[in-house]
């Protein structure tokens, strides 16, 4: 399954850029409903673009600011059923619809969200937030974080 999936691939003797782009690679081809994955990454109470697939989207939220500056000025998951609805949503690509940002959190600090888009309404439950909470946890807890910093 994709939890372990994702345990293998993470090695902390890897730079943290290629951990992430794999991680990202295998999100994006287990769920079909996903038109964009990425990460952003914190400095300084601001996210900058990390690795993702998917079209091309804005390179710096500052803390607070849209679904992924919210998640990360909470430290909360942020689940978005429809994007229009969500006031401060920043439209990288305006065919999304739903969204999911998860903060990852290690020792009471924000390094970064991994934000999940879709074009489809409502495409993120309960299930979801839960296995990918696992996964940022497991992320956080596996890599070496201080090299997240940029
Ligand atoms: N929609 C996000 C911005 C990032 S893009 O979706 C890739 C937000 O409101 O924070």
């Amino acid at each position: 399954m994709l939890y372990q999936q994702i345990n293998g691939l993470l090695n902390p003797n890897e730079p943290t850029v290629t951990n992430l782009s794999n991680v990202v690679a295998a999100l994006k081809q287990t769920f079909e409903k996903i038109s964009w994955v990425g990460f952003y990454l914190s400095k300084e109470e601001m996210l900058y673009l990390g690795p993702f697939q998917g079209k091309v989207a804005c390179t710096r939220i500052k803390f607070g600011n849209g679904v992924c500056g919210t998640s990360a000025l909470k430290k909360e998951t942020q689940v978005v059923p429809n994007v229009h609805e969500y006031p401060g949503h920043i439209a990288c690509d305006v065919e999304t619809n739903s969204e999911i940002v998860i903060p990852i959190i290690f020792n009471n600090n924000v390094y970064g969200v991994l934000d999940l888009d879709s074009t489809q309404f409502s495409a993120f439950d309960e299930t979801d937030k839960i296995w990918l909470e696992k996964i940022c946890e497991l992320i956080a807890n596996k890599l070496e974080l201080k090299s997240f910093l940029i």
